[in-house]
């Protein structure tokens, strides 16, 4: 295992890791200071892997399956997690609800990418919740995670429009863009920043978010 000082970040995923590209990509370019030392899928066909083999990162499968319950399973990525020293999680896509014991066992150092602006549309299909409900903006939040789903204090928060003619497709590909420029930014910035949690409210000593 190469140690060269850096954070190590897991990163959690089940499809199509266009997030985890945005990461790989943001490491490559310097502007995340990070090692990306494992991806996890829970899908062995998840597209995400392909992108982590690429960037030869070291990848996992660790399917709900074969695990008799949630516990067990929360267990087991916590445990392949701590085998490649990750100090940070960021889920990507990850399609699983993670348990308290899983949230102990990292503490405030879970984050996830949602498409839309919480506490709005939280849980799946957030952009064809947003179109259904009529919001002129969206957007996408980077927060902790908490045993609740979607429900963790907010690190960072950007806003879209939602147009006339919008489909789900062309919101979630304009929220998309969004997402892949601030998750990576907010990542760099809780590994390098000193900031603390307040309540529900997350802020950076003596800066403004990115
Ligand atoms: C993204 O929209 C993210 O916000 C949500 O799931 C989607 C994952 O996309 N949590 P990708 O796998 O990163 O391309």
């Amino acid at each position: 295992m190469i140690d060269d000082g850096l954070p190590r970040i897991g990163v959690l995923i089940s499809g199509r890791g266009s997030n985890l590209q945005a990461l790989i990509a943001a490491v490559g370019s310097g502007a995340l200071k990070a090692r990306l030392a494992v991806v996890i899928s829970n899908k062995p066909d998840a597209a995400g892997l392909a992108h982590a083999r690429e960037a030869r990162i070291e990848t996992m499968v660790v399917g709900q399956r074969d695990y008799a319950d949630r516990a067990g399973f929360d267990r087991a990525i916590a445990g392949a997690l701590r085998t490649y020293r990750v100090g940070l999680v960021c889920l990507a896509g990850f399609m699983r609800l993670l348990g308290p014991e899983f949230c102990d066992a990292f503490p405030n150092a879970v984050l996830n990418i949602h498409p839309s602006l919480l506490p709005a549309f939280p849980g799946v299909e957030a952009q064809r919740q947003a179109l259904e409900h009529g919001v002129k903006v969206s957007g996408a939040t980077v927060h902790f995670v908490t045993p609740q789903l979607d429900a963790g204090p907010i690190v960072h928060q950007a806003a879209v429009a939602v147009h006339d003619d919008d489909t789900v497709e062309s919101l979630s590909a304009r929220i998309l863009e969004v997402e892949h420029a601030i998750y990576p930014a907010a990542v760099q910035r809780i590994l390098h920043e000193s900031w603390r949690i307040e309540g529900r409210r997350v802020s950076f000593a003596g800066s403004r978010t990115p």
